[in-house]
C-alpha cells in the first residue's frame, strides 16, 4: 500500500502547559516530526479556555468550545502533560473538564488515547501520568496502557528546528508513536470489516 493510499487518523494532540519555552511543547514538536505518515496531528490549544462553570454549560465561551469541538473532532487524542506539584497543572485538568462536559455530551466517549509527559525532574511525569489516567478512565476515553513513556527532558537531545538529534530518544518517541497508530487503527477499527483477524486459541 503506497502512503497515499493509507487510511489517515486525525489526531488532536493537548500541551498542558502555557510557557512559551515549554519542554512539553519541544516534546510535542518531536512528536509531530516522528509521527508515521498515517496520523495527521492537529495542536487543541488551552491557553484563553476560562475557568470551568456548570453555569455556562449551555452558553460555552468561544476558546472553550474550540477546544471540545477539536476534541469531538478527532479520531484520537495525544495528551502531552508536564507534572506539577506531582500531578496535573491545573489549566489541563480545567480543559478537560469543559470538552466532558454537559453531562451526556462528553466528547472523549470512546476516544482512543494516549499520555505522555516530559519534566525536568527525573520522574519524568510519572505521578501527573497516573493521575491523568485516573480523570481520562472517569472521562470514558480508551486510554493506550502500554508503552508508558516518562521522558526526563535533556536540552542537549533536540535541535533548535523541534527534530531530536539524540537517536536514543528518536526510537523511543518514533516506537511511541507507531505503537499509538497501530492502538488507534485497533480501537477504531473493533468489530468492522477492516478489523485485523484475531487468532482464537483452543485447548
Ligand atoms: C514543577 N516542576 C516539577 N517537576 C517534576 O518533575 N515534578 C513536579 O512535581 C514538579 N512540580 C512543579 C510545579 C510547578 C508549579 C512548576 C512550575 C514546575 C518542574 C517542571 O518539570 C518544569 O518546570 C517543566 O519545565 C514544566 O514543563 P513545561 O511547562 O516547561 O512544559
Amino acid at each position: 500500500m503506497d502512503s497515499s493510499s493509507r487510511p489517515r487518523y486525525r489526531v488532536t494532540y493537548v500541551i498542558g502547559s502555557l510557557a512559551t519555552r515549554s519542554i512539553n511543547r519541544r516534546l510535542a514538536q518531536a512528536l509531530v516530526k516522528l509521527a508515521p505518515p498515517e496520523l495527521e496531528l492537529h495542536e487543541a490549544p488551552i491557553a484563553g479556555v476560562p475557568l470551568y462553570n456548570y453555569e455556562l454549560d449551555n452558553a460555552f465561551p468561544e476558546p472553550a468550545r474550540a477546544f471540545k469541538q477539536a476534541i469531538a473532532d478527532a479520531d484520537a487524542v495525544l495528551l502531552i502533560t508536564p507534572e506539577y506539584n506531582r500531578s496535573i497543572p491545573g489549566g489541563l485538568k480545567n480543559a478537560i473538564d469543559w470538552a466532558s462536559r454537559p453531562h451526556g455530551r462528553n466528547a472523549f466517549t470512546g476516544k482512543p488515547t494516549a499520555v505522555i509527559g516530559a519534566s525536568i525532574g527525573k520522574v519524568g511525569t510519572a505521578a501527573a501520568q497516573q493521575h491523568l489516567k485516573g480523570v481520562m478512565n472517569y472521562s470514558d476515553a480508551v486510554l493506550m496502557n502500554q508503552p508508558e513513556a516518562y521522558i526526563h527532558f535533556n536540552e542537549d537531545a533536540y535541535s533548535a528546528d523541534g527534530s531530536v538529534s539524540d537517536p536514543a530518544l528518536a526510537k523511543v518517541l518514533s516506537g511511541y508513536m507507531a505503537a499509538f497508530r497501530d492502538f488507534v487503527v485497533r480501537v477504531t477499527t473493533a468489530g468492522t470489516a477492516e478489523a485485523e483477524p484475531v487468532a482464537v486459541r483452543r485447548s
